[in-house]
Parts: structure tokens; C-alpha cells; sequence
């Protein structure tokens, strides 16, 4: 028997709908923030990724899932949704239009990870990316935004932790610093991290494997090479998070681990201590250059990712799911091979008329038909014999008092119209 990839989930009934409720509750926070929709290719150029989220990240040098295609192309499953944003932007040419520009997102990601709670090779982002204005106001109104989407989805026990890696040149001093600082510890650091010493000492900061190293925890902290503009700008979203209200922690070690952030960036991590505790459920950050670095203008963009598996599991642990699963309004139930033609004809008028009508094709037994609507928990039964056909009648049965009575066919709609709000 083939089963599902490692990693990869199939959705099936409830659970496809509990995302489905996830995507339309954030959909309606966000498109009052005035974010529009865009889908790109669930595919890229490879060069796509590698220039905008770094060649040392985990993501390009271990996760990427990537491919020739019969022309020769390398071509790669989109690990992340920022980078094809942008590309799509530039291509696009956007900026001409409009100064900002405010775009949101779902969709698979793919990423070669070792599966784990809420971790999966295959995985659902919901994200925004904000192009043209370089504004604590914007970073603080992206955050906030962040924060109302977890308010709607009635999420608790959420922390926002918050950082600024800085400009360019500060993150260039704080390389050379961090460099320095490792390079008297690295015997006792993992492989990956004496690699990117030399190539991104930053990235030393954000690894899983030695994340609990007092070296790590002791290494040197930006604050001491920011430039003031970097400072200021900072404390700027600080002040307008305060002002809000919005609730947060700066973390002096958040660095992320994607190299195109400048400037602030944040996490949302779930603050519990069971299985899911620590996981980042929302994250992302400012990024001044990445439009430059695809060769377009120099317009910086802004924006998060929300893992939404992680959200579902979440929303299951803390019970905010409503009831999503509806019973049939209607079972049809015809009790001869001519009453089963009128079943199927009657079952569509009513689907047509915008109720859930459903009915068995194959038996003509009593039994196996209430067995159905039993199963779907049908509100009403139309029952159709050869009295009904030849009287052209209904009986229709109330399944939760029981009651039942006789209609004329020509009343059905209007009938069940009433009786179902
Ligand atoms: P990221 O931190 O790599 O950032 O991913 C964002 C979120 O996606 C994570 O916080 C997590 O909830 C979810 N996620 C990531 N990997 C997995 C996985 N293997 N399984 C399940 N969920 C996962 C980005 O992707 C950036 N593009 C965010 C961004 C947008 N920055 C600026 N704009």
C-alpha cells in the first residue's frame, strides 16, 4: 500500500475545515488592514531563494527541496513565500502603481526538515509582505496586525518577542564582533556553526543544535555596535507598540534565520509548557535590501509568516474550534425504483433552493436509509412510496420531535423555507 511522503499531511473532512476556518477568520482581519491577495507558482527559479534567504541558511543549503526540469532548468518547491513575493513584485513592476504596496498570502511550503510536532516537510503559510515605506509606524502597524490575528482566532499564551538586528552597516560591525567572539570558543560548537564563522557568524546565534551553549548565550549583543539611526528607529516601534499596548519581550539573541532581515524582527512563540511550548507560530521582520538585491529599486518591505498547522493544533489544544461539522438538512428516502428517481430530481430542486439534501442511491430498504440519515444527522426525512408518487405528496418527518405529516410536492421549498432558517 503507498503511504503519504514523511512530513506531509492529507486533510481530510473536519480537519480540512478547520483550515479552511483559519484562513477566512485571518482573511477578514486582514483585508481590513488593506492587504490584497497574491498567489504565486508553488515553483521557482532556484536562484530565487539562494539570493534572497542566503546560501548558508538551514533553508538553502539543507531544506530546499530541488529539482531539474526536462529542459534543464533547477527549479525549487518554494520553502518560504517572501522571496517569489518580491520576485512577483519586480516583475510586475507594482511599485510603479501605487507608493505601498499590501499583499497577503496561503499556501503550501516545502522544506526538507526532520518532522516533529508541528513540524512538517510540507507545511501552510498564511503571510503578508508590505513594499515602499521605511516606517517604525509600518513595522508597528504589520505587528499589531499580527497580534489582532491571533485576538480574532482567540489564541492565549502567546508571546511576542521582539529585536532589531540593524542596518547594514551595524549588522556588517556586529559580524566582525560575533567573529571575534566565537573564533576564542569554537572547539565547543557544533560543525554547522564552525562553517559559518567565517561565512555568517550571525547564523551562529539562531542554531538549533547548539542553542542551549552558554557560549551562545553569552555571545556579544547587538546593542553595543547598533548606529544611533538603528537605536532610534527601534525604539521608535517600541514606543508605538507601548502606546497600543501590545504586549512584548525584547530578545537581544533573535536574530532569524533568513539572511535578508534588517532592522526589527519578531517571533510569536507559544508560551506553554507542553509539546508545543517554545514554537514559533508567527515570525518575521523588516527587509530593506532584498528588492535592491533582485536588481530592482531600493524599496523596503516588511512582513511575517504564520505557520497555520501550527495554529490548528494550537486552536485544538485550547478548544476555540466552533462546531464546523453541519448535519444534512434533508434525507431523501424513496421506497421503490420509481420513488428513487423522484428522490434524486427532488434532492437538487432543494440544493438549488441552498439546502443540504442528500439521499441513498442504491437501497430501497427502510433500514439502510435511516441508517444514512442517522449517520448525517438529517434535521428532516422526506419519505417518498408509491402513495406520495401517485397523490403527488410528501411525507415529510421532523427527525427531532418525530412528527410527520403529508405535503403537496409544489410546497416543498417553500415548506422547508420555513422550517429551516
Ligand atoms: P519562517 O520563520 O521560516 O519565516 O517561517 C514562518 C513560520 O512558518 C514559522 O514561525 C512557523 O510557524 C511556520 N513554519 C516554518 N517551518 C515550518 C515547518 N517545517 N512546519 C510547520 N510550520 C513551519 C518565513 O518563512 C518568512 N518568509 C516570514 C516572513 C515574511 N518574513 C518577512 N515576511
Amino acid at each position: 500500500m503507498y503511504q503519504k511522503v514523511k512530513g506531509t499531511q492529507d486533510f481530510i473532512g473536519l480537519e480540512a475545515k478547520k483550515l479552511r476556518y483559519v484562513e477566512s477568520k485571518i482573511r477578514s482581519v486582514i483585508e481590513k488592514y488593506g492587504y490584497e491577495e497574491i498567489i504565486t507558482p508553488i515553483f521557482e527559479n532556484t536562484e530565487v531563494f539562494v539570493r534572497s534567504a542566503g546560501e548558508e541558511s538551514d533553508i538553502v543549503s539543507k531544506e530546499m527541496y530541488t529539482f531539474s526540469d526536462k529542459g534543464g532548468r533547477s527549479l525549487t518547491l518554494r520553502p518560504e513565500g517572501t522571496a517569489p513575493v518580491v520576485r512577483s513584485f519586480l516583475e510586475n513592476k507594482l511599485y510603479a502603481q501605487r507608493n505601498l504596496n499590501k499583499f497577503y498570502y496561503f499556501g503550501p511550503m516545502f522544506r526538507y526538515e526532520r518532522p516533529q510536532a508541528g513540524r512538517f516537510r510540507e507545511f501552510n503559510q498564511f503571510g503578508i509582505e508590505t513594499f515602499g515605506t521605511s516606517s517604525p509606524l509600518l513595522d508597528a502597524d504589520v505587528i499589531i496586525s499580527g497580534t489582532e490575528i491571533f485576538n480574532a482566532l482567540g489564541i492565549k499564551n502567546i508571546k511576542l518577542k521582539i529585536n532589531t538586528i540593524g542596518d547594514f552597516p551595524s549588522r556588517t560591525a556586529y559580524a566582525k564582533l560575533l567573529q571575534d567572539y566565537f573564533r576564542n570558543n569554537i572547539s565547543s560548537l557544533c560543525r554547522d556553526c564552525n562553517r559559518r564563522l567565517e561565512k555568517n557568524p550571525l547564523r551562529i546565534l539562531d542554531c538549533k543544535i547548539d542553542k542551549d551553549n552558554p557560549v551562545l548565550k553569552n555571545a556579544p549583543k547587538i546593542d553595543t555596535v547598533l548606529s544611533d539611526e538603528a537605536k532610534i528607529y527601534f525604539q521608535s516601534v517600541i514606543d508605538i507598540l507601548d502606546a497600543y499596548g501590545v504586549n512584548y519581550e525584547v530578545d537581544r539573541n533573535l536574530v532569524r534565520g533568513l539572511d535578508y532581515y534588517t532592522d526589527t524582527v519578531f517571533e510569536y512563540i507559544l508560551d506553554s509548557n507542553d509539546e508545543l511550548g517554545g514554537l514559533a507560530i508567527c515570525a518575521g521582520g523588516k527587509y530593506s535590501d532584498m528588492v535592491k538585491s533582485f536588481k530592482g529599486p531600493d524599496i523596503p518591505g516588511i512582513g511575517y509568516a504564520f505557520g497555520i498547522e501550527r495554529i490548528i493544533a494550537i486552536m485544538d489544544l485550547q478548544n476555540l474550534f466552533p462546531a464546523l461539522e453541519t448535519g444534512a438538512d434533508i434525507v431523501l428516502i424513496g421506497l421503490d425504483e420509481k420513488a428513487k428517481e423522484k428522490t434524486l430530481l427532488y434532492a437538487n430542486k432543494l440544493r438549488m433552493a441552498g439546502f443540504y439534501a442528500e439521499m441513498d442511491y442504491v437501497n430501497i430498504n427502510l433500514k439502510p436509509q435511516f441508517k444514512l440519515s442517522d449517520q448525517l444527522q438529517a434535521k428532516y426525512l422526506i419519505i417518498i412510496g408509491e402513495e406520495e408518487l401517485n397523490n403527488k405528496v410528501l411525507t415529510v418527518k421532523n427527525n427531532t420531535t418525530k412528527e410527520q405529516e403529508s405535503i403537496p410536492e409544489d410546497r416543498m421549498i417553500d415548506y422547508f423555507k420555513e422550517k429551516i432558517k
